[in-house]
């Protein structure tokens, strides 16, 4: 088995995702680009290896259960192991989200995807983790999903939001559960917010760049071994549940 580090990145091929690709290649790390569509995944492989990273394509659709396992057999096949995942791919389901107006395939969706999305890719990917001596998760959330920060007196989380909101405060929990059992092992896993970027996600909207944002999945991908797991950190620190 090769001494270099190895990590898959899905969503990758573009914003936030494809930042920590570049990231985590500039680390001189093996990245896996977890994407869906071929041609995207394989334009973003091309320009991360242009840019002098060791990247290589993993087709992946998170809700698909054939496409994660094979995603898992061929870092099986390739490497044999896998040291980092980053569960970054993630949908809004689109707005707008009331709840008294809610669209319930839009909260399918979302939930879909951000979390029983992840549920399912750390699950078929955790034997190849188990083989590494540093295993580490990043479940990219965000502070959307605070429930203290949407109930703080003035608190602003952005407008109602019935799907995506809630569905990163599943993915919270759900990231402190993976740490209540992983407890004795050596993986941690975390989740992280990489605060409000202007991606696709967003129409472009958000104040900071997918690079910025992108920081704080590497902090997290990169923690030393005594380093914290089941908690929800963004680059300022702490986010309180
Ligand atoms: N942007 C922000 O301000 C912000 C703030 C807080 C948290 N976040 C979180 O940061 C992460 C990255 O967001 P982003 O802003 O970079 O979003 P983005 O530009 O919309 O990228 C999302 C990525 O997820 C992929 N994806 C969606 N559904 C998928 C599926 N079923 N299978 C595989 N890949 C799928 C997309 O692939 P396609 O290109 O094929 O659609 C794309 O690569 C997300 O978890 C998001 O919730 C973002």
């Amino acid at each position: 088995m090769s001494g270099q580090t190895i990590a898959l990145v899905t969503g990758a091929n573009k914003g936030i995702g494809y930042e920590i690709a570049v990231g985590l290649g500039a680390l001189g790390w093996s990245v896996g680009v977890g994407a869906r569509n071929d041609e995207l995944r394989e334009a973003a492989v091309q320009k991360l290896r242009a840019a002098g990273a060791d990247a290589f394509g993993v087709p992946i659709d998170v809700t698909d259960d054939a496409s994660v396992a094979a995603a898992a057999r061929l870092l099986e096949e390739r490497s044999g192991r896998l040291d980092v995942l980053v569960n970054n791919a993630a949908v809004t389901g689109g707005m707008a989200q009331t709840p008294t107006t809610a669209d319930l395939a839009a909260v399918r969706t979302a939930v879909d995807t951000n979390v029983i999305g992840v549920i399912r890719v750390t699950n078929a990917l955790l034997t190849l983790l188990r083989r590494s001596a540093s295993p580490r998760i990043v479940n990219m959330s965000s502070s959307v999903g605070s429930l203290s920060r949407q109930t703080a007196p003035g608190g602003e989380t952005g407008p109602i939001s019935l799907a995506y909101a809630p569905s990163k405060t599943f993915l919270n929990a759900v990231t402190v559960q993976y740490a209540k059992e992983l407890h004795d092992t050596n993986i941690l896993i975390n989740a992280g917010c990489p605060g409000y970027c202007a991606t696709d996600l967003n129409g472009f909207r958000g104040v900071r760049t997918p690079e910025q944002g992108a920081a704080i999945a590497i902090r997290l991908a990169t923690l030393p071994d005594d380093g914290p797991t089941g908690g929800f950190f963004d680059d300022e620190g702490v986010v309180p549940w």
